[in-house]
C-alpha cells in the first residue's frame, strides 16, 4: 500500500497533486476582476493607475464643459428670444435745444448680466420743433462703425473707411450703399422715448 504523500492534496478525480497556485495579483477575492492586490504586477499597476488618471480627466472635462455651458444655459432658458423693439426714454423734452442734433445713450431695459456691450445702444437725436424730433441709429449702414456728428458741417462722418451723411442721414460720399437707419421717436408725458432693438441696428430702415 502506497502511503500519501504529505505536501499533495487531493484534486479532481481521486488523483492527488500540487495545490493550485494563487496569482500573485489580481483581486484578493480571487473573482478575476482587474483589482490589483498590493505587491501585483508593475504592468497591472501602470493599467490601474492609467484608468485612475483617465477617469479624473474625463470627470474634468465633464466639469469644465458643465461650468462653460452655464452662461449658454442660462441665455436659452432664463431670457426669453426677443426681436421686438422697445421704447426707451432719453430725456426730458426741454433738455433738447430746437436744430440740435446730440447724442443719447440708453441701456437694453432687458439686458443680462452677461449681455456686455450688446446691451448699449446709442442714437442720435435732433429736435426739428416744440414737440418733433427725429433720430438715426449711429451705426454706419455700411459695416457698422458709430458714426459722429460735425455741426459745423453738417455731416455725419464715419471714421472707418469715410463713409459720409448728409442732415438727414442720406449717404454722401464713400462705401455705405444705404442712409443710416431712422428710428422712431416720440413724445411721453414729457419724456422724449426712441423706439429701438435690444440689440444695435446697422440694417435697413425700420417699417
Ligand atoms: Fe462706415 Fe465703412 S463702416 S464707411
Amino acid at each position: 500500500m502506497t502511503s500519501k504523500p504529505s505536501m499533495l492534496y487531493r484534486i479532481s478525480g481521486g488523483r492527488f497533486g500540487r495545490p493550485p497556485v494563487k496569482p500573485e495579483t489580481g483581486c484578493p477575492g480571487g473573482c478575476g476582476c482587474a483589482r490589483a492586490v498590493a505587491g501585483g504586477s508593475g504592468i497591472q499597476q501602470k493599467a490601474t493607475r492609467r484608468n485612475f488618471l483617465g477617469f479624473v480627466g474625463v470627470g474634468m472635462a465633464g466639469l469644465a464643459a458643465t461650468l462653460a455651458g452655464i452662461p449658454i444655459i442660462g441665455a436659452l432658458f432664463s431670457t426669453p428670444a426677443r426681436s421686438e423693439q422697445i421704447w426707451h426714454v432719453v430725456g426730458e423734452v426741454d433738455d433738447f435745444p430746437v436744430d440740435e442734433t446730440v447724442k443719447v445713450e440708453f441701456v437694453d431695459v432687458e439686458a443680462v448680466p452677461w449681455s456686455g456691450p450688446a446691451a448699449r445702444n446709442a442714437a442720435w437725436l435732433r429736435r426739428t420743433d416744440e414737440e418733433s424730433f427725429i433720430a438715426f441709429s449711429v451705426y454706419c449702414t455700411h459695416v457698422g462703425c458709430p458714426v459722429s456728428w460735425r455741426a459745423g458741417a453738417s455731416l455725419f462722418i464715419c471714421p472707418c473707411h469715410g463713409g459720409v451723411f448728409d442732415r438727414e442721414g442720406e449717404v454722401v460720399a464713400g462705401p455705405p450703399q444705404s442712409p443710416l437707419v431712422r428710428l422712431d421717436v416720440r413724445v411721453q408725458d414729457g419724456d422724449v422715448q426712441i423706439l429701438a432693438s435690444p440689440v444695435p441696428v446697422t440694417g435697413e430702415r425700420p417699417s
